[in-house]
């Protein structure tokens, strides 16, 4: 075995071409070695851990034993290039591109609107490619399972599933027009008859899939693989060194030299660990030749199933088994097939090993307690030779620690055949429904002799209630060796309780929903025993009938197990909901717009469906992000050092072992920045790098400069900073109001007289919810490059931000240049929702710093955790309110007072809270309404602006009010809305007037379309006939202010150019962040120079082509810059007026000739003075919009009461947006804005720890929408016939306002949960705060089994996370 001289070889292939690298670093992983080596940065990097699937590519793999080629999906992120010796990867370049040919995937995710920012594209389309080469005419299960572990923040993913969908052979029709016709065909979904309803897109231009035209696999590494090498190969880096023998023995004999150094499988928990946790291995070994570990062989009792099996190598094994033996046999096959279709993503099951996941040990490991209570061994080997380990409790011994020894290897997993009279099940909870770690996951397995009940093994554990996986011996203890019944099964609920108590303090948290999960886990395995005792026991005496089985609170509890005597009966009905899944097959859905009217131009693309222009680019990896520059000579990176305390003095800071790390070139501090150190916003003060004290972990404090990323980050954890805390930090609102924490000043609107009129009110009711923050997410993290031109200090700052002037300006008095030497360039945004305004601001102006002081080019990406540690995210909010009403359901007096959670500085908080102040009243004409806001001034990271700038938060506290005021009525809430809503023509409480017709036209259009009131009587007999799911509906308005409210940000201007060839290039001061943006600007100058839009091109946004420009926000890019590129275009179309009178049959381009060799001007700007927004605070009055843009959103959810689990059924969307633009931009903001809305109000928490460290730094602590989060069926309807004199071709502006419509599904869950609690005997209101997350939701529930919980003491221990 040649182990340590010299390294060997490696030898791949991407896209065809051989890559063969004779010095491969072990600590390099295929994404960097992708983007950096080899320059394909199609690529991209979402988080680096796996959670996200920006990274996917293609691998695939000879397998000369059955003499086919393998191709499995994979995060590039987390695959080491040591390990690809031998495969073929293939990228999204390698598919298809605009030069050439691009593939029918890229095509259709493009041109059904599936590419808004393009930034997770190349991932989804790799998925879809993979999902493509191993199946071509998939089923609507395999597209969402492939799509499973992809995120995308931008899309809502409707389009990319129907762009996907065109694949399926299945019927895909939603039957939505009965007689068998299609909505896709338009035949119902008309205006007037004989009237065709225009689609987003026309499947029928699609290129067809065509597999022979795939690459082939290289012959090379046919050869290669079949005339495999028996020597151990090992490839040497700087600080790693990777070994992989080819022979068990080899193996054995590695391991026995290096006990510590970890076995590399699928790298899914080493890879995040060294990356994370910044541990070093010297020596990896990689057992991957090693064939005993891929073996699988069948015995008399089971299967024997080789530890390094992927594990979707093991689902398709035991998916092939079940089929091929009796049920009887393959209970625990079945349970396993389960639990590994939920665990994590395609992508990371396809690589992550079966041996990987067991030795890891996680404490919520899927497999392990299934494995455990299904009577699963192991076999080991080492020097010491073989053995067998019973894989049980005594098996795991803590947090990723097991028995085994350092050098024991595991060659194969025994999984038995279960017998006659057993039962095998595995049932987990976690935050979102795929790709997600459980918060519980379970294995149990009972056995009965034949005939009888009585109970002869009992094998329970759990996962996620400890360190490690657990048994719940005594549970079993007290039930063996007794009948499945009542008595023994009501004795057993007390006893897990108490077996697995947490203490109200552990890790992790969700005390109460965990303990309450164990046992509501344990009763849905006693439903499905008692389903199965019933089929197993055949006919016997009678089932006792119980009168009140699962209806009535505490009783049904112990009701539940009923069973005297041999079951017989079916389980009643409503108890079975306890078993049966929720529903998941996504339908096809509506989109519904107005066609173009009939005498339009067919070259004008204005209201037509026109696909985003870069959605083809960014579809094949060319579209260029920030980060996807090419690396310039001399060019450094900069990584931030960061506060680890939340309220300290900093007494010293030592650079001096940084200093030493190699490449470490420099480290930035405070006294570096040559002008102005601090960022001044509404007066208030914000450093740029801390001086003298922090006060917020994630505070940035130095930076550190490195030739490489990976030198930069060393040199960044050697920087030693010494610290002194100082008393009380503040945290919460609570602990804020206590402290009179807070940043001046605070706001108050007051209309009628609210203390008058409580007096003169039926009843008075008083209630509070608070709105949890949310993270941006966009899959771009902050990007930027600042380039020193190298004279008259100038700088070029190429960066990823909403507002390329700000950053200009700032840069400027950091460096103390004039901003005539900073221009900002802006290609294209991988996401922004706000974020990427203010601290993108404070990020450029350090890593200008960095390139003054060293002249050279120094870039900044952050990587995931550092952005969602330092950026901030929207503002927790703290609602209460006071209301008064009529007993007929009128609202005449509201008090609301607004608590947020601004952070450690002011940021845009003050601005925030006006417009939560401005948008109380949401729809509805409260006459006597008060609200006062503050911004508390906490020790946590600041928090900024994020789409809809406090108005999602805002809104939600007059809808809870609103849903309270129904319940203590007695009322359906959708009533008490509609009798409180503005009618005629109105005014708000700050005296805008306004004409609420078309908020009105949205709702009964909503209700129309939705069926409400049908569907409401469908739900209100679903759940009496269910009585552990129930169905909630709700329907929700929205009215949104469009515009700033400061008067001169509602200005814009362009720049446009017509180049002598008749090409025409548009600058304005708005960024693409795939919004679409650009696509509109691009229509409005095709309307207006009267040209195809193929003519024009937009290259950027950038500081030297168009000054002073305002933020990309408030939904006004639109409005704004769409009027000061018509401007620039009116001009110039006007000056080719005269030529074209000379030549009127001539062409474009002859125009043009012409007029250039008249000599008139080309080139024109454009300018738009917006209108005057104002809002007078001391007064309470203003005209703080130019207009209200109207929707209505109607959900219905289907809720799991027993564990919390909801799934949204049916979403319809009506949205007043008046003449669109471009429908299918529109419809992706809508449904984008919908879904993102729905992470806020339903799925996505931020948890900081007790001393205001943030925990939830990526995507597996934090989740957002996944395509298993998107409505079952999801439609949306622009409104039609509407006009608005106010904005550009009548339209109106849409990116913000529907992400409140999100909240619809928090209210869909309300309701259910309210159902739930009837069958509880709870009525009334009843407090559920935001996320209604599946904990809330069940905690809210109210079961028999949450009801067992005892709560902790408030002030009696120390929570793992604070309720900021
Ligand atoms: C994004 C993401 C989501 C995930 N979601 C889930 C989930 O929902 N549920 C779940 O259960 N898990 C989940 N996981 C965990 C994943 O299943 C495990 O990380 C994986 O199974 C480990 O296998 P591996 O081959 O990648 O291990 P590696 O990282 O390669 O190795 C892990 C450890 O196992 C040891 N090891 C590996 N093979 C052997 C062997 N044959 N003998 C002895 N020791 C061995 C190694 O020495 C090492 O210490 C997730 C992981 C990620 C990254
Ligand atoms: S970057 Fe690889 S999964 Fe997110
Ligand atoms: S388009 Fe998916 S993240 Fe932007």
């Amino acid at each position: 075995m040649s182990e340590v001289k010299g390294g060997d070889t490696l030898c791949f292939f991407v896209n065809g071409k051989k890559v063969t690298e004779s010095d491969a670093d072990p600590e390099t992983m295929l994404l960097s070695f992708l983007r950096q080596r080899m320059r394909l940065t199609g690529t991209k990097s979402g988080c680096g851990g796996g959670g996200c699937g920006a990274c996917t590519v293609m691998v695939s793999r000879y397998q000369p034993a059955a003499k086919t080629v393998l191709h499995y999906s994979a995060n590039a992120c987390l695959l080491p290039v040591c390990q690809l010796h031998g495969a073929a990867v293939t990228t999204v370049e390698g598919i298809g591109s605009t030069k050439t040919r691009i593939h029918p995937v890229q095509e259709r995710i493009a041109k059904a609107h599936g590419s808004q920012c393009g930034f997770c594209t190349p991932g989804m389309v790799m998925s879809m490619y993979t999902l493509l080469r191993n199946k071509p005419q998939p089923s609507m299960e395999d597209i969402t399972e492939a799509l499973a572990g992809n995120l995308c923040r931008c899309t809502g993913y409707r389009p990319i599933v129907d762009g996907c969908r065109t694949f399926c052979q299945e019927a895909n029709c939603c039957q939505a027009n009965g007689n068998g016709g299609c909505c896709l065909t338009g035949d119902e979904a008309t205006d007037k008859p004989g009237h065709v309803a225009p689609q987003l897109f026309d499947k029928e231009e699609f290129l067809p899939l065509d597999p022979t035209q795939e690459l082939i696999f290289p012959p090379e590494l046919i050869l290669m693989a079949e005339t495999a090498s028996q020597q151990t190969q090992t490839f040497r880096g700087e600080r790693m060194t990777w070994v992989t023998p080819a022979s068990l023995e080899d193996l054995v004999q590695l391991k026995t030299r290096h006990p510590q150094a970890p076995l590399v499988m699928g790298n899914t928990n080493i890879g995040p660990d060294i990356k994370f946790k910044g541990v070093l291995h010297p020596v990896i070994i990689s057992p991957t030749r090693v064939m005993e570990l891929f073996e699988v062989s069948e015995t008399p009792q089971g299967f024997w199933v080789g530890a390094g099996c992927s594990l979707s190598g093991v689902k398709s094994v035991l998916e092939r088994l079940v089929r091929q033996f009796p049920t009887e046999k393959t209970e625990l096959f079945r349970a396993l097939v389960q639990q590994l279709g939920n665990l994590g993503s395609q992508q990371i099951r396809n690589v992550a090993s079966l041996g990987g996941n067991i030795v890891s040990a996680y404490p919520n490991s899927d497999l392990n307690p299934v494995l455990a209570a299904g009577n699963c061994k192991l076999s080991v080997i080492s020097n010491g030779g073989r053995r067998e380990i019973p894989l049980n409790q005594d098996f795991f011994v803590g947090f990723g620690k097991t028995i085994l020894k350092p050098d024991e290897i595991v060659v194969s997993v025994f999984i038995p055949f279960s017998r006659k009279g057993e039962m095998v099940r595995a049932f987990r909870q976690a935050p979102r429904k795929e790709s997600a770690f459980a918060t519980v996951t379970t294995g149990m397995r009972v056995f009965f002799p034949e005939g009888s009940r009585l109970v002869r093994e009992l094998s329970v554990y759990y996962g996620g209630v400890g360190p490690a996986t657990v048994s719940a011996a005594e549970t079993c203890t007290a039930i063996v060796g007794r009948p499945w019944d009542e008595q023994t099964l009501s004795r057993a609920y007390d006893v897990l309780l108490e077996e697995l108590a947490l203490p109200p303090s552990a890790p992790g948290g969700k005390v109460e929903f965990r303990r309450s999960l164990t046992l509501s886990l344990f009763f849905k395995f006693n439903l499905e025993v008692l389903q199965r005792l019933r089929e197993m026991v055949g006919t016997g005496s009678a089932l006792k009938t119980c009168h009140c089985f699962g209806r009535n609170a505490s009783d049904c509890f112990n009701s539940l197990i009923y069973f005297q005597d041999v079951i017989t009966d079916e389980l009643p009905e409503a108890v079975q909901s306890g078993i049966k899944p929720l529903p998941k097959q996504i339908e096809p859905s509506l989109q519904e717009f107005q066609n173009v009217s009939e005498g339009q131009s067919d070259q004008d693309p204005v209201g037509r469906p026109i696909m985003h222009r870069s959605a083809l680019s960014q579809a094949t990896g060319e579209a260029v992000y920030c980060d996807d520059l090419p690396k310039t000579e001399g060019e450094l990176f900069l990584v931030l050092v960061t506060s680890t305390r939340s309220h300290a003095k900093i007494t010293g800071l030592d650079v001096s072992e940084a200093l030493q790390v190699p490449g470490v070139v420099d480290v930035i501090t405070h006294k570096d920045i040559p002008g102005k150190k601090v960022r001044t916003f509404c007066g208030y003060d914000e450093e740029l790098l801390a001086e003298k004290e922090v006060s917020c972990v994630g505070q940035m404090l130095c930076a550190v400069l490195a030739d490489t990323k990976a030198h930069a980050k060393r040199g960044a954890a050697a920087v030693k900073i010494g610290y002194e805390d100082l008393p009380d930090p503040v945290f919460t609102v609570e602990e804020a109001i206590e402290n009179k924490s807070f940043f001046e000043p605070h706001r108050a609107i007051e209309r009628g007289n609210v203390t008058e009129a409580f007096k003169s009110v039926d009843q008075v009711y008083e209630g509070e919810i608070r709105i949890g923050g949310q993270e941006h997410f966009y899959m771009e993290t902050q990007s930027m490059l600042v380039v020193p031109v190298g004279e008259e200090r100038e700088f070029k700052v190429y960066i990823s931000c909403q507002w390329p002037t700000y950053t200009q300006d700032a840069v400027a008095e950091t460096l103390a240049v004039p901003s005539n030497r900073v221009t900002c360039h802006v290609k294209r945004i991988g996401g922004a929702f706000g974020g990427k305004v203010l601290k993108t601001t404070v990020l450029a102006c350090i890593t200008s710093v960095a390139a003054w002081k060293t002249d050279l080019p120094v870039r900044c990406v952050l990587e995931r955790g550092e952005d969602m540690l330092i950026t901030g995210a929207r503002h927790p909010v703290l609602g209460k309110y006071k209301v008064g009403f009529m007993n007929d359901g009128r609202v005449v007096a509201a008090d609301l007072q607004y608590y947020t959670n601004a952070g450690n500085t002011l940021d845009e908080s003050v601005l925030v809270i006006e417009k939560i102040l401005l948008h109380m009243d949401n729809a509805y004409n409260i006459p006597n309404l008060r609200g006062r806001g503050s911004a508390c001034r906490t020790n946590l990271p600041s928090n900024t602006a994020f789409r809809g700038f406090g108005v999602p938060q805002s809104i939600m506290v007059v809808e809870n009010m609103m849903n309270d005021v129904a319940v203590v009525l007695g009322r359906p809430a959708h009533q008490i809305r509609e009798i409180n809503m503005y009618k005629g023509p109105s005014l708000t409480h700050y005296k805008f007037e306004f004409d609420p017709e078309n908020l009105l036209r949205c709702w009964e259009e909503c209700k129309t379309k939705s069926d409400y009131d049908a569907r409401r009587r469908a739900i209100d007999q679903f759940n009496q006939q269910n009585r552990w799911k129930k169905r909630g509906m709700s329907i929700i308005p929205i009215k949104y202010g469009i515009a700033f409210g400061e008067s001169f940000f509602n200005q814009a201007a362009a720049l446009v150019h017509i180049y002598k060839d008749g090409s025409v290039l548009v600058s304005h001061g708005g960024a693409e962040m795939g919004q679409g943006l650009h696509t509109k600007m691009q229509q409005v100058a095709s309307r207006e120079l009267h040209i195809p839009s193929s003519k024009i091109y937009i290259s950027e946004t950038s500081t030297n082509t168009v000054p002073n420009t305002c933020p990309s926000a408030a939904s006004y890019g639109t409005d704004a810059n769409g009027m000061a590129v018509k401007n620039a275009c009116e001009k110039l179309y006007r000056r080719l007026e005269p030529i074209r009178q000379q030549n009127p049959k001539g062409s474009w381009e002859s125009w043009v000739r012409n007029a250039f060799f008249e000599k008139i001007s080309l080139s024109a700007t454009g300018f738009y003075r917006g209108p005057d927004c104002c809002m007078d605070w001391d007064r309470m009055e203003g005209r703080p919009y130019a207009y209200f843009t109207y929707g209505a959103c109607c959900c219905e959810v289907e809720l799991d009461g027993l564990t919390g689990d909801y799934r949204t059924l049916r979403t319809d969307i009506v949205v007043d947006i008046g003449r669109s633009i471009n429908p299918s931009v529109d419809i992706g903001q809508i449904e984008g804005a919908f879904i993102q809305g729905l992470g806020l109000y339903t799925l996505e928490e931020l948890k900081f720890s007790p001393s205001g460290v943030l925990y939830s730094r990526g995507p597996s602590q934090y989740k957002i929408p996944a395509v298993c989060d998107i409505p079952l069926r999801f439609n949306v309807y622009l409104l039609p016939d509407s006009h608005n004199p106010h904005a550009i071709y009548s339209s109106k502006g849409i990116g913000e306002p529907v992400l409140f419509l999100g909240s619809s599904v928090f209210y869909a869950i309300k309701d259910a949960v309210a159902a739930a609690r009837s069958e509880s005997g709870l009525v009334g209101p009843f407090p559920l705060d935001s996320p209604a997350t599946p904990e809330r939701a069940c905690l809210a529930c109210a079961s028999p089994f949450t009801l067992k919980i005892p709560a902790s003491k408030p002030g009696s221990f120390k929570p793992w996370a604070l309720n900021i």
